[in-house]
């Protein structure tokens, strides 16, 4: 059984998320969506709701026979990862821009954790440039957001902000 952890933010989950785990799902038998719990951090959408989301946009993907959990850690992630007893750490790198930042991480963390090997996952092109910041900021200025998260996250957005009109 090879398991798999996908750490972030997911404030809130993305399309691009969303096409990572399903491309993961070929890869793992198990993986563990894990929103990090950072007080540092103003996040729009607390833990429980990001967690609650994600659980929601789960069920509008493919996962086969994968099973696709969803959690929440605080702390070091290789603590959670040998808790967990992951097998790798998975990242979604969508430009090279993402790129140094990643791999200083990964190389910390197999510092860390040489057991838990690190893997970078590319998502679909048309979700090359999403992001969970730019997702947020252009809603929140009124702009579109269609179809670079789920339906169920507009929504929840719309709740948070009080914006109702789509365009
Ligand atoms: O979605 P994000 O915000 O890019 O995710 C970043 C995350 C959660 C993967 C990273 O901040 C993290 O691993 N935080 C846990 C604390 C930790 O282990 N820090 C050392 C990393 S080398």
């Amino acid at each position: 059984m090879r398991r798999a952890i996908y750490p972030g933010s997911f404030d809130p989950v993305t399309n691009g998320h969303l096409d990572i785990i399903g491309r993961c799902c070929h890869l793992f038998d198990e993986i563990v969506v894990a929103v990090v719990v950072n007080p540092e951090k103003k996040p729009l959408f607390t833990v429980e709701e990001r967690q609650s989301i994600l659980r929601d946009a789960l069920g509008g993907i493919e996962t086969g026979t994968c099973r696709v959990s969803v959690d929440s850690f605080g702390g070091l992630l290789m603590k959670y990862a040998v808790e967990q007893k992951a097998d790798a750490i998975v990242r979604g790198i969508r430009a090279i821009s993402d790129y140094e930042y990643e791999l200083q991480m990964a190389l910390m963390n197999r510092r860390l954790e040489p057991r838990v090997e690190t893997v970078f996952m590319m998502s679909a092109e048309a979700y090359s440039y999403v992001s969970s910041r730019l997702v947020k900021e252009v809603y929140q200025l009124g702009g579109s957001v269609r179809g670079l998260v789920p339906e169920l996250v507009e929504a929840r957005m719309s709740e948070k902000l009080g914006r109702t009109s789509h365009q």
